[in-house]
């Protein structure tokens, strides 16, 4: 299908003539367009497109910030976003009313207090963006993306995900009126995430493959079919992605931290914090960049080896193994734009254990806060980035959390009874993490036994000592 300006059903989103100044600009050989194709690469050489608006560098800091803090006050849906209250730094809709919002972003930046014992970092935060509506990080992405999608008059989305993204996805073409078609593995997808998907209306296919081979189909399904593709390839979810970014240099009062430190799966959200952070260098928000950092899980750690085995140059993709089935992708999409942020901001990549990850989460868990397999891989690599001496302990570090603890029970549950790592090559090396597990007891229904286990529990509590 041809790239088209206007907003036309079944055309590519692109600005509407009169009024929007935003431009698709493709990573590799930098040609500028007003439009896009279905599959989000560049009709010149292929690679993929972020969005620039040259409206953007035309304001002024201190008048922004001001403005985005006035807006915490306001009442109506798009102030009451957290994504579409920074609207000053995003693609513009045609109109207000296009805008297909959940009140996404606003999400907590916590003080992790109990891992900042651990790991001898005073200065250590979460942004916690599982506290989205859908549960992930996808709900600042997926806002904006789904609104261009209904300004284009599409009935159909579409995404391949391990799951996340199809959660949000459903929830924003339901709220927007579209129809969705979820591309998905086979198994290796918590069913938490899954059931969000039927609820939401989503038509759901389980594809005998992985995340890798779903993205394959989907790819070649936007050019065939009058679908509109919301995988983060799609330039308008990591403008919103981005905002995550904005957000917490705003909750610092606009003092960069020393390091934020991201999961990496598909490669889009570091992409999108990563062109934040550059973008309100430029803009004059903030004096100094902060170091981005990309974790991975030792068995889908096709960025670690990228790095490592060709300086960034050439993507080594791989089959992907891991417990931590968000991130589990073995030829992440945006990789390109993932080394070009990191070498920018001078961040690390690192990889991470099953034993490692599963202890971050535990102990993320333990501080009353909590997140899902992915998220906890922030906290691992912290660790790691730590012995290396990348990060020292006095300096200041985000992680972000990108999904809800309740995300993926199964995991949860497995951990806390023991089974996690039943009859793998780990287990004995789990038995470890004995102390972090919190099985259910079961009991007779009487007050004798539960007093006597609450004082045995009492007798054996860690925090006692
Ligand atoms: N954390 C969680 C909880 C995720 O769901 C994902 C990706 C990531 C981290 C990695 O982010 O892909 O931008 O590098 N989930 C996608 C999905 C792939 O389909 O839900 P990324």
């Amino acid at each position: 299908m041809p790239p088209s300006t206007t907003s036309e059903k079944g055309s590519a989103p692109g600005p509407a003539p009169s009024q929007a100044t935003f431009r698709f600009r493709c990573i590799g050989c930098g040609s500028v367009s007003s439009s896009a194709a279905q599959d989000f690469r560049c009709s010149q050489c292929g690679n993929l497109l972020e969005i620039t608006d040259s409206s953007w560098n035309s304001r002024n800091p201190t008048a922004l910030k001001t403005l985005w803090r006035e807006r915490r006050t306001l009442n109506e849906s798009i102030d009451l976003s957290g994504v579409w209250r920074f609207r000053e730094v995003l693609p513009s809709p045609q109109s207000e009313q296009q805008i297909v919002t959940l009140r996404e972003g606003n999400t907590p930046l916590y003080e992790l207090l109990q891992s900042s014992r651990i790991t001898g970092v005073p200065r250590l935060y979460a942004k916690h963006q599982g506290l989205n509506p859908t549960g992930s990080f996808k709900d600042a992405g997926m806002t904006v993306a789904a609104t261009f999608a209904r300004q284009a008059g599409y009935r159909w989305v579409a995404c391949a995900s391990t799951g996340n993204t199809s959660a949000s996805m459903a929830a924003y073409a339901a709220r927007g009126g579209m129809r969705s078609l979820v591309l998905v593995p086979d198994g290796k997808i918590s069913w938490s995430k899954l059931s969000q998907a039927l609820d939401y209306g989503a038509l759901t296919c389980q594809l005998r493959t992985d995340f890798d081979g779903c993205l394959r189909l989907l790819q070649e399904l936007v050019r065939k079919a009058p679908v509109y593709q919301l995988n983060s390839i799609n330039p308008f979810r990591l403008e919103g992605q981005k905002t995550l970014a904005y957000e917490l240099l705003e909750q610092l009062d606009w003092e960069p931290p020393d390091h934020i430190i991201v999961p990496g799966g598909n490669l889009g959200n570091s992409s999108a914090i990563g062109k934040a952070l550059l973008e309100m260098l430029g803009l004059g928000l903030i004096p100094r960049l902060p170091k981005l950092s990309v974790i991975q899980a030792e068995g889908a750690n096709a960025l670690v080896r990228t790095l490592r085995e060709t300086e960034g140059k050439h993507l080594v993709s791989m089959q992907p193994e891991t417990r931590a089935t968000a991130i589990r992708i073995g030829n992440p999409a945006s990789w390109e734009k993932a080394v070009k942020v990191l070498q920018a901001t001078g961040g690390a990549c690192e990889e991470v254990s099953e034993i490692e990850i599963a202890q971050a989460k535990a102990e993320i868990g333990a501080e009353g806060i909590g997140c899902e397999p992915a998220s906890a891989v922030t906290l691992a690599g912290l660790k790691k980035l730590l012995k290396q001496g990348f990060v020292k302990p006095d300096e200041t570090v985000v992680l972000v959390l990108t999904g809800n603890l309740l995300k993926d029970p199964d995991y949860t549950m497995e951990f806390h009874r023991g089974d996690l790592f039943k009859g793998t090559a780990q287990e004995d090396q789990s038995a470890k993490l004995n102390p972090l597990r919190h099985p259910p007891v079961v009991l007779d229904a009487t007050l004798d036994a539960v007093i006597k286990t609450l004082e045995q529990a009492d007798k054996s509590d860690p925090t006692l000592e």
